[in-house]
């Protein structure tokens, strides 16, 4: 087996490269009204004047209710969610006081600090697209076909789903990855925010399984808070992200391959 095989060489190798640069773009997307028909993967409210900031929630606090706490949304939000983009921004100003002085010193731990709060704060902006009042039931269109074809039936992916997520160690998530390189859906489990990586996968649904998610509302159940989330799930906004995507990725081959028949003329 040539390397050819395994990993995209010559032009292709450009696919991963648009698909990793677009990752950030897809990952935060829109929200609210600016979600509806035009979503063109470029992020909005999750940064602002070059540094990260809180996006709103595209609805209000008591608005997943009974499902999600208002006091539940409205601690995650306000408060956990404003911690990571803080973490994220202030370990950005550590770097510039490292490089500005000449001393690494500290480096590992601010590398460690913005991989940690800046992975809190790129999941936590997911999680809240990825719900609404109006969500629930099940997705159809071509995530669903992907959806039944890789794991047999849309039951058969929210039942590994469900088992990734309540068997998560400590605090972390569940997630469903679009995977670029083999065009595939990934169920990952991510302890913490930013440990067991899936590089270059991208999510396109996080569920919050850390206890500050439901504890108020479900104790130590997080087995009744992740049944009860399935009631919540925007499949609209998963749909979109997931289309967006495959898209990108199709555009890019049909390009690359346009180009590949130039180098060959
Ligand atoms: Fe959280």
């Amino acid at each position: 087996m040539t390397n050819d095989s395994i990993l995209p060489m010559g032009p292709r190798r450009d696919v991963l490269q648009t698909i990793g640069g677009l990752t950030g773009l897809a990952l935060v997307g829109p929200t609210g009204a600016a979600a509806e028909d035009d979503y063109d993967g470029q992020g909005h409210d999750a940064t602002e004047n070059g540094r990260y900031a809180l996006p709103e929630l595209p609805y209000e606090y008591d608005a997943l209710e009974p499902h999600i706490d208002e006091r539940i949304m409205e601690l995650h939000h306000g408060e956990h969610h404003q911690a990571y983009v803080d973490g994220a921004n202030a370990a950005l100003d550590e770097f510039e006081e490292m490089r500005s002085a000449g001393d690494y010193e500290e480096i590992k731990a601010a590398k460690r600090d913005f991989s940690f709060n800046f992975s809190g704060h790129i999941n936590h902006t997911i999680f809240w697209q990825n719900m609404s009042p109006d969500g629930g039931g099940e997705p159809d269109g071509e995530l669903r076909s992907a959806l039944e074809a890789q794991f047999g039936s849309f039951e058969a992916f929210r039942d590994e789903f469900t088992a990734a997520a309540e068997s998560v160690e400590g605090g972390g998530w569940a997630m469903l990855f679009y995977e670029p390189v083999a065009d595939l859906l990934v169920i990952g489990q991510v302890e913490s925010q930013n440990e067991l990586a899936h590089q270059g996968a991208i999510p396109i649904l996080t569920l919050d399984v850390w206890e500050h998610a439901y504890y108020l509302q479900y104790e130590n159940e997080r087995a009744s808070y992740v049944e009860e989330w399935w009631n919540v799930v925007d499949w609209t906004d998963v749909c979109r992200r997931y289309e967006f995507l495959t898209q990108t990725r199709a555009s890019e081959n049909a390009t690359d391959e346009s180009e590949g028949q130039k180098t060959d003329d």
